[in-house]
């Protein structure tokens, strides 16, 4: 038995259609289901539901053999027990500073003043602003950033943008673009090793998917 573990949302559903090249089918939407084991057309290939940023702990401990996971969950979680072949390019957005319109960003940090950043991406923003030499007090949230400037709970938030609508509703602005974000196929280590042609077929349609997708778009 092949095990994939998967995050509900955005992930799942540009996953389909690199299963679908690989000849899988999953058989239950979980959006309507409330099952966290999802049978597919293949006998041999279950997926499993977990948060986002539990993907990393599940493939690196055998309770699944592969996952999919974005780069920003893989630096919060640290990778180094984790095989990654595969970049698949989809879940495409990017980690940035955001801070309120009205808020002076660009003379906070050249003041030198602490600036106090409420972040669930804690490693990344620590190690942004420390090559920047700035002095940051961070702030540990679970969702939901936007709320902590506007709130006077922090000065800026680093947190996922994608189209940036959520920034804009907030009236919030991104002032730095720390990294481009997208997701990761991971691998099991002893997995790769026990089960390695089901696996290695599945990077493989994996890889081909990508790349025809990629090819195609750069066609468009
Ligand atoms: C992310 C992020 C922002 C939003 C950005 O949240 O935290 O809130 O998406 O997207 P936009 O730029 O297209 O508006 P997500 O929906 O992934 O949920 P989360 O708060 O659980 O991270």
């Amino acid at each position: 038995m092949i095990t994939l573990a998967l995050s509900k949302g955005r992930i799942f559903d540009e996953t389909l259609p690199l299963l679908q090249a690989a000849g899988i089918e999953v058989l239950e939407d979980p959006e309507k289901s409330r099952k966290l084991i999802l049978p597919t057309n293949r006998a041999d290939v279950r997926v499993v539901l977990v948060r986002a940023s539990d993907v990393p702990t599940y493939v690196e401990n055998g309770g699944a053999d592969l996952g999919i996971t974005g780069k920003d969950t893989l630096i919060e979680h640290g990778s180094q027990n984790l095989y990654q072949p595969l970049d698949l390019q989809i879940a495409k957005c990017r980690i940035s500073v955001a801070v309120r319109n009205d808020f002076d960003y660009a003379f906070a940090v050249r003041q030198g003043a602490r600036l106090r950043v409420a972040t669930k991406y804690v490693a990344i923003a620590r190690d942004f602003f420390a090559t920047k030499g700035v002095h940051v007090d961070l702030i540990k949230l679970y969702g939901s950033m936007e709320l902590a400037p506007l709130t006077g709970l922090s000065d800026a938030i680093v947190d996922l943008v994608s189209t940036g609508n959520t920034l804009r509703a907030n009236n919030l602005v991104e002032v730095e673009r720390i990294m481009d974000i997208s997701s990761r196929l991971v691998v099991n280590q002893a997995s790769l090793k026990l089960k390695q042609a089901p696996i290695r077929e599945l990077i493989d349609a994996f890889s081909g998917a990508v790349a025809a997708r990629e090819a195609a778009q750069s066609k468009a």
